[in-house]
């Protein structure tokens, strides 16, 4: 089993991804590193804590990681991610308050510390901006060889951006750090619109989780169903909701469910460039060796089955 560690901005499809990474065999979740995006830092701390403690995950820790972006120094809720994700950033379900709180350990350190306690058997995942990611790197560059693996959801490099034409909201938050990442970072695989939009769910698939029976089932199809009507009212997609998070945990223990292009990256920060957070190739080293992958095409229908068996 592969020890991963989720950067999350929970967030709705964050909890779907935690839930996911937790009901995955092939999968040792070591720890929750809480981020800022969907809502701010110290509540998706409290939802990833919430979340663990309903789905009987009482021994994975949450450490709590940057609550703003690099180049900032504070954070402000962007409206649509309060329509898509609700105030609370779970669809406003009131999930049973936790008992834990989280770790006195900083997120960035304890993804340095374990970076060099499991080396190639780790897997880091962000699902949220690479804030924490590109601190822990200037920290200490060595991490950048030791994590086994990086994939990340965010960018999007052959169809538009979700918060501008050019610009996907994970990437948006903080293209510095994002360009510091693609640029160190090695083993890195991007999952980004390009893919995550392909892969849809439906109320069909909450109604499954409701004859369950369970609290669990309950509230994930609560929490769902306010993210598909989101999805709907806001024209975004009126067939279904994007897997995006759930989808880069697959991927990370099962390549398979996506064809990638071998590539260099770069982000965009220039405020006034006009494609501001767009991941693209980097033509300065597109005759290196390549450090990182996008991937560019799912197998849409294998993922959002097997998703829909793991849950
Ligand atoms: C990404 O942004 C966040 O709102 C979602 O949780 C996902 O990680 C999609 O652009
Ligand atoms: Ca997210």
């Amino acid at each position: 089993r592969k020890k991963m560690i989720l950067d999350l901005d929970t967030g709705i499809d964050d909890a779907l991804a935690l839930a996911y990474a937790i009901g995955h065999d092939d999968i040792d979740l070591i720890g929750i590193i809480a981020t800022y995006g969907n809502a701010l830092t110290n509540v998706t701390a409290k939802n990833s804590l919430d979340l663990l403690d309903l789905l009987g995950a009482h021994d994975v820790p949450v450490f709590i990681g940057e609550s703003h972006s690099s180049t900032t120094t504070d954070f402000t809720v962007m409206p649509i991610s309060q329509a898509i994700h609700g105030q609370n950033g779970i669809g406003d379900v009131e999930v049973a308050a936790s008992t834990r709180s989280v770790d006195s350990q900083n997120g960035i350190d304890f993804l340095i510390e374990a970076a060099h306690q499991y080396k190639d058997e780790l897997i880091y995942l962000p699902t949220g901006p690479l804030t924490n990611l590109a601190k822990a790197l200037k920290k200490d560059p060595s991490i950048a060889k030791l994590i086994g693996q990086t994939t990340l959801m965010g960018g999007a490099l052959t169809v538009p951006g979700n918060v501008t034409p050019f610009t996907e909201a994970n990437i948006h938050q903080d293209p510095e750090a994002a360009d510091y990442v693609f640029k160190n970072q090695e083993n890195l695989t991007m999952v980004g619109l390009d893919v995550t939009l392909r892969t849809l769910l439906t109320k069909r698939h909450t109604q499954e989780w409701r004859d369950l029976g369970t609290t669990a089932g309950q509230n994930y199809a609560d929490i769902m169903d306010y993210y598909i009507d989101a999805y709907y009212n806001l024209d975004i997609d009126k067939k279904g909701a994007a897997l995006h998070d759930p989808l880069a945990v697959a991927v990370a223990v099962d390549p398979s469910y996506v064809t990638t292009l071998d590539l260099n990256m770069q982000v965009t920060y220039d405020q006034e460039s006009g494609d501001y957070g767009r991941t693209i190739g980097d033509k300065a080293k597109l005759l290196e060796p390549t450090i990182s992958k996008a991937a560019v095409l799912v197998d849409q229908d294998r993922f959002v089955s097997d998703f829909q068996q793991m849950m």
